[in-house]
């Protein structure tokens, strides 16, 4: 691991530990957070109800390709891990040292998932009830019993292949987990009737490996609602609270632990050095996972399964990907231009509704620093001619997509025979990919009544970064020597600024927005604030205004600031940015634009309203 790679680690969590703007309330529990997860409208339906795509960045505009080539479902190994290509032990690829994490409803298993990855060592997410065999197959080092917000004694209540208990490889559970380890074991847990939630301070009563190196009084954070009375025959207390005497147990000769409290959160300070002592300490995993043997092995992959299928079919083996801007599409791109050079083409269509500079940002970083063949379609034209007179926010969505659909249709049609197509999915999304609402291309399909190709031409997609969480995301774009404006681009909807302009799109309306919104990106960088922000942006409003400038009375464009602070774009709240900041943006832009007299702060959270004003 790079020191580099180490200290963009340790920013990025800071940013993931609440570190974010007026974000200091602690995280709600598994129960409030069930129900708040997906925000509900005011009128009860779900807060990203219709056509709007939940993943931005690249899954619309991937998923506009992907129709234009009626690509199949791709194609994913029964066993699918990262290296698995490559075989054991051959240089630093091959398969990670593997952590899986059984997922027992908490909001936070995929935290903990990540948490792991953070010590470089890969984890995965399984549901709780995978039969043994498909956990064996992973070759696990450890396995971690997430949280969840079931209680043991429930009818029903989640439990995991008894298997796990008696593999002889090391097993944590955390919370349900720990519950679920003293009651299958033989131990005795009741239910309280009053949930137990928020800070709390345990008191290390007995050595343990799992807490080496830590005072014996450490703050940790605690949402349970059962309580271990009884430890199970060979485990031994290890720490306490005022409240239970068995805030955390082991069977050292067993290799199991429990805790009661969450390590993965920013919550509990020395959380990681927990989780860090059960990974590498007691499981005695191998941190290997870096961004640079994430590439190397991944780059294997690529170029062998593209080479075989050159093989077979007698082609060259042609992979064709649709940059948009984002990060993920940019990082795909580069680890399989590292695969198999010329043999990527990238199509980029620069619809005019692009931020300043963006479109060239990307044309220098892929044609000449990193020597791409890059298909650059001048589309800003026939984009602004269908949009010309159009108001209504979802006629603009689908001119946008059925415009880019048919780009894209003719330029596949230049480019011959295509075998390949890459796309950005990451991991939440193949873990999440039973939830229709997540996936962009079939939403686009129903909505998007276009031909495509020949039925005859069939592409399979390659997906590498179908193992990474995003943050790794950025981590192997800064790896693979990608700019840093692509590498924490915040999330920017395929439709770009068309819906950021209400009313009709024109390109002198355009001009005034992208000005302005480069002034408020300019600014919220300057101030720090950049990363800690979901999205932050500017609104051009069909208000025009009175104003007065010199001697002159003005009437001219309100301009609206957004800035949001959000963990996934289901639910937002409206960042509590500094007055100064906003009075710079403000006389900025009021100073810089011409046109624009008066600029207004939004500041409404979502629900009830959206992040983007259409
Ligand atoms: P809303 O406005 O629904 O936005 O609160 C949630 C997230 O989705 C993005 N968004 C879109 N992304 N195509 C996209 O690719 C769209 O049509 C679209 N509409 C909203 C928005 O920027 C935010 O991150």
């Amino acid at each position: 691991m790079s020191e580099a790679e180490e200290r963009q680690a340790d920013r990025t969590r800071a940013q993931d530990d609440g570190a974010r703007l007026g974000d200091d309330a602690p995280p709600p529990d598994d129960h409030e957070q069930a129900t708040r997860r997906r925000g509900k409208t005011v009128h009860g339906e779900l807060a990203n109800a219709g056509h709007r795509v939940l993943a931005p960045d690249d899954a619309e505009v991937e998923a506009y390709l992907e129709v234009a080539l009626d690509a199949g479902a791709p194609q994913r190994p029964d066993v699918d891990r990262p290296g698995g290509a490559v075989p054991r032990g051959e240089g630093s690829g091959g398969e990670p040292d593997t952590v899986v994490v059984l997922d027992f409803g908490s909001q936070y298993a995929q935290l903990i998932a990540r948490r792991v990855r953070e010590l470089h060592v890969y984890s995965e997410l399984l549901p709780f009830d995978t039969p043994w065999p498909e956990i064996a197959k992973r070759r696990p080092r450890a396995i971690i019993l997430s949280g969840g917000p079931s209680s043991v004694y429930e009818e029903g209540a989640p439990r995991p292949d008894p298997a796990v208990w008696g593999a002889g490889i090391p097993v944590l559970g955390i919370c349900y987990g720990l519950h679920l380890m003293a009651r299958e074991l033989g131990g005795d847990v009741v239910s309280f009737a009053k949930r137990e939630y928020g800070p709390a301070t345990i008191t290390l009563t007995d050595d343990s490996p799992l807490f080496a190196g830590l005072d014996r009084e450490q703050p940790v954070w605690m949402s349970h609602g059962d309580s271990i009375v009884v430890p199970p025959p060979g485990f031994r207390p290890t720490a306490q609270t005022a409240s239970t005497p068995f805030a955390a147990i082991a069977d050292p000769a067993r290799r199991l632990y429990g805790i009661q409290f969450h390590p993965e959160v920013g919550h509990t300070p020395r959380g990681r050095d927990i989780l860090r002592n059960f990974v590498l300490g007691i499981a005695g995993a191998r941190p290997t996972w870096t961004a640079a043997n994430f590439i190397e092995s991944t780059v294997n992959e690529i170029r062998s399964r593209v080479d075989a299928q050159a093989r077979e079919s007698g082609g060259t083996g042609l992979v064709l990907c649709a940059l948009s801007g984002g990060v993920d599409s940019a990082v795909a791109a580069g680890l399989v231009h590292r695969a198999v050079g010329d043999r990527l083409t990238c199509v980029y269509v620069d619809h005019g509704l692009m931020r300043k500079k963006e479109s060239e940002l990307l044309r220098v970083t892929f044609e000449k620093n990193l020597g791409m063949r890059l298909v650059m379609v001048d589309a800003r034209e026939r984009f602004l001619a269908r949009l010309a007179g159009v108001t209504d926010p979802e006629s603009k969505r689908k001119i946008i997509g059925d415009e880019f659909i048919r780009v894209f249709e003719e330029e596949a049609a230049k480019l011959g025979r295509i075998d390949f197509l890459t796309q950005g999915t990451l991991y939440p999304d193949v873990i999440e990919s039973t939830t229709p609402e997540t996936k962009a291309a079939q939403k686009i399909k129903t909505h998007h009544n276009v031909g495509g190709l020949p039925d005859d031409l069939r592409f399979t997609l390659i997906e590498p970064l179908r193992y990474l969480f995003k943050d790794e995301v950025r981590l192997v774009g800064l790896e693979l020597g990608l700019p840093e404006a692509m590498v924490f681009r915040q999330p920017f909807p395929g439709p770009g600024l068309a819906i950021r302009i209400i009313g009709e799109v024109t390109a002198e309306r355009l001009d005034t927005l992208r000005e302005a919104d480069w002034i408020v990106i300019d600014e919220i960088k300057a101030a720090g604030l950049y990363r800690s922000l979901w999205q932050s942006f500017a609104i051009l409003t069909p208000v025009r205004s009175v104003g007065v400038m010199g001697d002159g009375r003005t009437y001219a464009n309100v301009v609206a600031i957004r800035a949001v602070t959000s963990e996934d774009g289901m639910t937002a709240d409206w960042a509590k940015l500094p007055y100064d900041v906003l009075g710079t943006i403000s006389s900025r832009i009021v100073n810089e634009v011409p046109g624009v007299n008066r600029v207004v702060y939004d500041i409404s959270s979502k629900p009830p309203a959206t992040i983007e004003w259409e």
